[in-house]
């Protein structure tokens, strides 16, 4: 039996039993130290792909490999205690068969602890999410604007404007829910639709860019944070941290280049 204290972290059934109670609260997380701040304050943290262009200049998520999600996966474990920290599947490592989704998401488990992982995909993943989740591994599904799928949809596009696209989506989100994912996040959905998938299936939806009907919001940190170059609408910058990090380092090169940097505090005398 364990000696140690175990943190109380929350869980998967937690987070689905919220489900038209209390919004969730949730943001993603790729470090340990701003994982440690945001743990006071969320109910999950998601080491998403979205590090492969925020953290690593990529200019999509696709080519993330697998280490890396468990390299900030670990790190994110490290900072947060409390929420539930749920790991993205990367392009590639679990759309072949439901067998290398969970060779891999077991390895992502097993290495991080995290809680859960993320995988993109409506109707064409539920007999993978069926698998997995028969299996021990829980799966926050990911529909609407899936971006590992960007060559095919043509860019980063808003899903569900026109009443035509509704029926897909609609069977994506039935199809996950019936599969047995505990939530799924509803990306650049128009909201009448979101609405109506709230509605309509019994497990939470977690929207980015899917509007307030959501059962809880997900936002990129460093987005909400005002560190990204660019954002979409969907995004509000809570913070300006990109502008103050250039104050604090024009300060910095301005007092080594005046020589005002180290002071006398910040130096070591002889101690006789
Ligand atoms: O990778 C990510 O950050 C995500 C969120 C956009 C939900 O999947």
């Amino acid at each position: 039996m364990s000696q140690f204290p175990i943190p109380r972290r929350l869980t998967v059934p937690e987070i689905t039993s919220r489900k038209g109670k209390e919004p969730i609260v949730s943001l993603t997380s790729y470090h340990a130290h701003t994982a440690a701040i945001a743990d006071r304050y969320v109910d999950f943290l998601l080491v998403g792909d979205s590090l492969g262009m925020v953290m690593h200049g990529f200019e999509s998520t696709l080519p993330v490999p697998l280490d890396l999600m468990i390299l900030h996966g670990r790190a994110v474990m490290r900072g947060a205690r409390r929420a539930l920290v749920v790991v993205d599947m990367p392009f590639g490592s679990y759309e072949e068969s439901p067998q290398q989704a969970f060779r891999n998401a077991a390895l992502v488990m097993k290495e991080t602890q995290c809680g859960a992982i993320k995988l993109e995909g409506g109707k064409r993943m539920a007999d993978t999410i069926h698998f997995l989740s028969e299996r021990g591994i829980p799966v926050m599904a990911h529909i609407g604007l899936t971006p590992q799928s960007i060559n095919i949809l043509g860019g980063f596009k808003t899903q569900g404007r026109t009443r035509e696209q509704w029926a897909i989506i609609e069977d994506d989100a039935r199809s996950v829910t019936e599969a047995g994912a505990f939530a799924v996040v509803l990306e650049a959905v128009a909201e009448p639709l979101a609405a109506k998938i709230t509605r309509d299936v019994p497990i939470p939806t977690i929207g980015i860019g899917a509007s307030p009907v959501c059962d809880g919001q997900i936002l990129v940190m460093e987005d909400m944070l005002g560190l990204s170059p660019r954002v979409p609408k969907f995004v509000k910058e809570f913070g300006q941290v990109g502008a103050a990090i250039e104050n604090a380092i024009r300060s910095y090169a301005e007092e080594v280049r005046a020589r005002s940097f180290p002071a006398p505090s910040n130096t070591y005398e002889l101690k006789d």
